[in-house]
């Protein structure tokens, strides 16, 4: 069967700051989402791309991607559908777009619209290789805490620790990642109300998880950073320049 790659950009990117919707903010004069699907469509395994879109932002969207149609000789389709309030529920509807014939699904952050072909396609030869789910993802720089949030009353408080995961054996996990396409439209459809209720995942291979599907890692790249603070747009335009040179 074939892969596609669902590209969920519906979100405002509040932690960026006011404006544009993030996935549509340009990076060096192209839009980070028109960054992404490039980044999609350079594989040579996708053939289906499936952008979600803001909920009200689909017919902007389908604009934006025809300003910027792939290679001439590139036949990627690239689809394009309305999105929810949550990225759980964005994933979801993108799900509900594809044919019948694809039997892989990459799900890919339109915020991280650098990553190398090479992740992709490492993603993708994992999962025809017969791993469920699969997940790009590198070491931490940082020491992580675990924490108890102040809340209420005592918001702004220091927040005392409560332990420190060993660092070396955490993963901070990036996107694309790769899925057997039942795997992952089971995890969400079963798990589509969490995400109502605010219990949903922050990312797709958690889904699998709670499943109780086996989810492996391969290595991610520094350059499938997800654009999230303004610091980030910093490092994609320079990344760009530096690529360009
Ligand atoms: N996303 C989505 N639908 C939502 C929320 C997020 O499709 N309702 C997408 C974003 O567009 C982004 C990806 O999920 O490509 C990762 O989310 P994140 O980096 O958190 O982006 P935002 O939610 O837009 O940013 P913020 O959390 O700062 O508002
Ligand atoms: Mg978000």
């Amino acid at each position: 069967g074939r892969t596609a790659a669902v590209i969920p950009a519906a979100g405002r990117g509040v932690r960026l700051g006011p404006g544009t919707p993030k996935a549509l903010r340009a990076l060096n004069g192209t839009p980070m989402l028109i960054h992404a699907v490039r980044a999609m469509a350079a594989s040579r395994a996708v053939s289906l791309v499936v952008v979600v879109a803001p909920p009200d932002g689909a017919a902007e969207v389908r604009n934006l991607l025809d300003e910027h149609p792939l290679a001439d000789h590139d036949p990627t389709e690239v689809l394009v559908v309305p999105g929810g309030g949550t990225r759980q529920e964005s994933v979801r509807l993108g799900l509900q777009a594809l044919t019948d014939d694809i039997t892989t699904v990459l799900v890919h952050d339109a915020a991280r619209p650098l990553v190398p072909v090479d992740t992709v396609d490492a993603v993708v030869a994992a999962v025809h290789d017969g791993a469920p789910a699969v997940v790009p993802a590198l070491p931490l720089a940082d020491t992580v805490k675990q924490v108890e949030p102040r809340t209420g009353d005592a918001a702004g408080e220091p927040e005392p620790v409560v332990g420190t995961p060993e660092r070396a054996l955490l993963r901070a996990v990036q996107t694309p990642q790769g899925f057997d396409r039942a795997t992952l439209v089971a995890a969400h459809e079963k798990f589509a109300s969490a995400a109502r209720e605010g219990e949903g995942a922050t990312d797709d291979a958690g889904l699998v998880e709670r499943l109780g599907t086996e989810v492996v890692v391969v290595p991610g790249h520094e350059e499938a950073f997800k654009v999230t603070r303004p610091l980030d747009l910093v490092l994609a335009e320079a990344v760009l320049a530096r690529r360009r040179a």
